[in-house]
């Protein structure tokens, strides 16, 4: 049996989309600081923010706001970046809590599966290793595959992020015989991880109907979640999408 993640399950809140909806007008509002403060007040155990190569969403002054402000809080701030130098440079500069690596393609939508660290491992170890020696937590999102979580034990990163897209896209296409593949791949996915002595984190797609399944898997220690959030947001306002967001959590876990 491979060992349990603390009960609490960590909840971080993307912010991203605050910032899609601050850019459509060019202007201040609304803020992803703010959004961020709220968050913390509201339950996030921390803040995530994906700096684009083509700042679509967040911006580099954001990110110097918010590393600012998890530090105040004592709450760590999850970098997500790409692996190219530019966002290295940027987060040696910041020495963020921990960095999430991820794949980038300026014509995708979002985040579109996990990255390939066996077929990149040339590119993403040095980066790794550069991330661990300035005291950054390294995580690489990738998929629940055993030879992707064999290349992030060897490559020396302490996490894997397990990308969730598949299985919430199942469950909300109301497909239950894949959301059941989907799952058991992530549940094979986070056990092998945690036997390799890696943390795991899941995200990407989650909503009210994807979170429990997730929350349930015992190895699992972090969860990410931003664009349904910020979007449920509009109806519920922020501090109720993520407190109910926490409830499903917390009865997932038996908390
Ligand atoms: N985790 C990672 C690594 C991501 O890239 C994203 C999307 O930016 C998320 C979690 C959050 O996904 P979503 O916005 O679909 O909840």
């Amino acid at each position: 049996m491979s060992p349990r993640a603390p009960d609490r399950l960590r909840l971080g809140v993307n912010i991203d989309h605050v910032a899609t909806i601050r850019n459509a007008r060019g202007g201040a509002h609304p803020e992803p600081l703010r959004a961020a403060e709220a968050a913390i007040a509201a339950g996030a155990d921390g803040i995530t923010a994906h700096l684009r190569e083509d700042r679509r969403h967040i911006s580099d002054r954001d990110i110097d706001a918010l590393n600012e402000l998890c530090r105040r809080l004592d709450r760590p701030l999850n970098f997500e970046m790409a692996v190219t130098d530019e966002m290295l440079a940027i987060a040696l500069s910041h020495k963020p809590h921990a960095a999430c690596l991820v794949p980038e393609r300026r014509e995708e939508r979002t985040t579109e599966g996990g990255l390939d660290v066996a077929r990149g491992h040339n590119t993403v170890a040095p980066v790794v290793k550069a991330l661990r020696e300035a005291g950054v937590r390294v995580s690489l999102f990738i998929e629940a595959n055993p030879i992707q979580i064999a290349v992030a034990e060897a490559m020396g990163a302490q996490v894997v992020e397990l990308h969730t897209g598949a299985y919430c896209d199942a469950v909300k296409a109301g497909d239950g015989v894949a959301a059941a593949r989907w799952l058991g791949q992530l549940k094979d996915g986070a056990e092998e991880a945690a036997r390799r002595g890696l943390e795991v984190h899941a995200g990407h797609g989650i909503d009210f109907d994807s979170v429990a399944a997730v929350a349930a898997i015992p190895q699992v220690a972090e969860l990410n979640i931003g664009h349904f959030l910020i979007g449920e947001a509009i109806f519920i306002g922020l501090p109720s999408a993520i407190s109910r967001m926490r409830t499903l959590m917390d009865e997932a876990r038996g908390a």
